[in-house]
């Protein structure tokens, strides 16, 4: 038996019409599909009737799947002929250990391929009218986790990077943002820098809290995860170019086209 191959495709952050043509290509043809927590389940609908899919990401109450796990379905579905979808929110290789699943396909000897996906990272900031560079404003932008923030010896050097570049976006930061806070005016970003907080961006849930250094974490209990902030003057713009306005509820934020038949000789 020929091997399968893996697909590790990006689904983009939330609005299934970020998902790219070449995504949704073998989204559509795939036998198998292995699909995280922020995956949009609209997306599931366009797979095949017959395929299998398969979640791994966090189930209430129980721990998260581990990622050997989640390397050996991809490795065993491949093995016995299956093309795969690994799909995964945003992108694969922003903070979504597509990295670590390569490495285990190319070690197996596994065929794959990268998809890349619009990342939340700076597709969140763009549904709520924010631009991470700008010519009068921003001329770099990070993106960090701050998931480690409490960590005595977290792997995000804050003191650096503080004042280092114009706009920060931070993943995974929500639960510590009095910590991150209090890092970068330690380290000296003013405490009059704009910050903001956005929850659930590019869905039908999206929520957006602006603020500055000094009040943000006052106002954080208006806001869910899945949740990104962004720091810097770029926020400032935010008012000004609000544009994305969600859908009511009954209506879905995006409706794919049905497939072409493939064309008869
Ligand atoms: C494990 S990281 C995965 C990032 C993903 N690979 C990407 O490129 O967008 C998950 C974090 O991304 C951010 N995130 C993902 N989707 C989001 C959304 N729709 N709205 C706000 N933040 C989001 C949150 O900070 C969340 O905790």
């Amino acid at each position: 038996m020929t091997c399968g191959k893996v697909y590790l495709v990006g689904a983009g952050p939330g609005d299934p019409g970020l998902l790219t043509v070449r995504g949704l290509e073998l989204l559509r043809s795939a036998q198998v599909i292995v699909y995280d927590q922020l995956v949009n389940p609209a997306l599931l609908d366009e797979a095949a009737p017959t395929a299998i899919k398969i979640f791994v990401g966090k189930q209430a109450g129980r721990h998260c799947i581990a990622q050997e796990e989640i390397n050996g379905v991809l490795i065993s579905y491949a093995r016995a002929g299956d093309e795969v979808v690994r799909l995964k929110g945003g992108d694969p290789f922003v903070f979504g250990r597509g990295g670590e699943e390569a490495e285990a396909l190319s070690e197996a000897r596994i065929s794959f391929e990268i998809v890349p996906g619009v990342s939340s990272a700076v597709a969140v900031p763009a549904y709520a009218g924010i631009p991470v560079t700008h010519r009068k404003f921003a001329s770099s932008f990070a993106v960090v986790t701050g998931h480690e923030a409490r960590k005595p010896n977290s792997s995000v050097d804050w003191a650096k990077l503080a004042t280092a570049v114009d706009t920060l976006v931070i993943l995974m930061g929500l639960s510590n943002l009095p910590i991150i806070v209090g890092k970068l005016i330690a380290y000296g970003r003013s405490p009059q820098t704009p910050v903001a907080l956005i929850g659930s961006g590019t869905t039908i849930d999206q929520k957006i809290v602006i603020g500055s250094l000094a009040d943000i974490v006052s106002k954080s209990a208006l806001v869910e995860p899945p949740a990104l902030i962004v720091v810097g003057d770029v926020v400032s713009l935010a008012d000004k170019l609000q544009w994305f306005v969600p859908p009511p509820e009954n209506q879905p934020l995006y409706e794919f086209e049905q497939s072409r038949e493939p064309a008869r000789a």
